[in-house]
């Protein structure tokens, strides 16, 4: 088995991220010894007895701004002074979050995310200490914690044997065929006037496929246009596929 993945987490809300990593998928990547995740109180890098991690912002203004001691002193402490380690920053500013950069973290062996607040971080941290700033999307958050779970989930679930026989995260959306995923049915086959389509009972595993090929096309046509652009052209038999779909949904409207 190849080592587990560490990932290192400094916050001042220590309790709300354990909290959340101790169920489902990251509780059991943890307990298979796949996930090695270390939890950071921040101040317990603050100096002083009040342990104080922010302090009011130069040239005034709304809010508080994190200092730059304790998060300097946290990654010396985690990582020592020279190290190839990505220490990640959310931020709203920073690179959009995307399927590709979890799957990159999730080679990467190792990686630290610290935690903003308030307005956010001294400027000299992201300068001097932070390496990668992802942005979970354009609005604002409270915190750093939701964004470092957002990005420990997505990772850890892509770490070799952390699925076992759940959903395989090649199949998914945004994975190597640039696709969204098709839609997915459970039983009752038929429930409140709403059927299963038809084809997804027949049993026949090639035409079902294709259904689903279809569909996976279809709706990222519709859905995400910048995701389409990137695949066109399609291939002669994506475009049959698809063909196809446009003149059944045509005989039906
Ligand atoms: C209230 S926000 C600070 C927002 C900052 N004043 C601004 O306008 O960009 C506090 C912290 O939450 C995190 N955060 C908020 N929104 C985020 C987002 N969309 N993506 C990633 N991190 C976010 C960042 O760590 C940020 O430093």
């Amino acid at each position: 088995m190849s080592a587990a993945l560490r990932v290192d987490i400094v916050t001042t809300f220590p309790d709300m991220v354990r909290g959340a990593a101790s169920h489902s998928i990251l509780a059991r990547a943890q307990t298979a010894g796949l996930l090695d995740l270390h939890v950071h109180d921040l101040r317990d890098y603050a100096e002083g007895r009040h342990r104080i991690t922010d302090d009011y912002p130069f040239g005034g203004g709304a809010g508080m701004v994190m200092k730059p001691e304790p998060l300097f002193a946290a990654v010396e402490a985690i990582l020592g002074e020279a190290s190839e380690t990505p220490v990640l920053f959310p931020a709203p500013d920073g690179e959009p979050f995307t399927q590709a950069i979890a799957h990159e973290l999730a080679g990467a062996g190792r990686f630290v995310i610290l935690c903003g607040h308030y307005e956010g971080v001294d400027e000299r941290v992201r300068e001097a200490v932070v390496t990668r700033e992802l942005s979970m999307g354009d609005y604002v958050l409270t915190g750093g914690e939701l964004p470092a779970l957002v990005i420990l989930d997505a990772v850890t679930r892509l770490l070799p044997g952390v699925l076992g026989n759940e959903a395989s995260p090649h199949e998914e959306s945004f994975g190597a065929d640039g696709l969204l995923e098709y839609p997915h049915y459970t039983r009752p086959a038929s429930f409140q006037g709403h059927d299963v389509p038809p084809i997804l009972l027949s049993g026949h595993h090639a035409n079902i496929t294709k259904w689903r090929r279809q569909q996976a096309l279809a709706r990222t046509r519709t859905r995400r246009p910048d995701l389409w652009a990137k695949l066109l052209p399609l291939s002669k038999a994506d475009q049959k596929l698809l063909d196809a779909h446009d003149a059944e949904q045509q005989q039906e409207s």
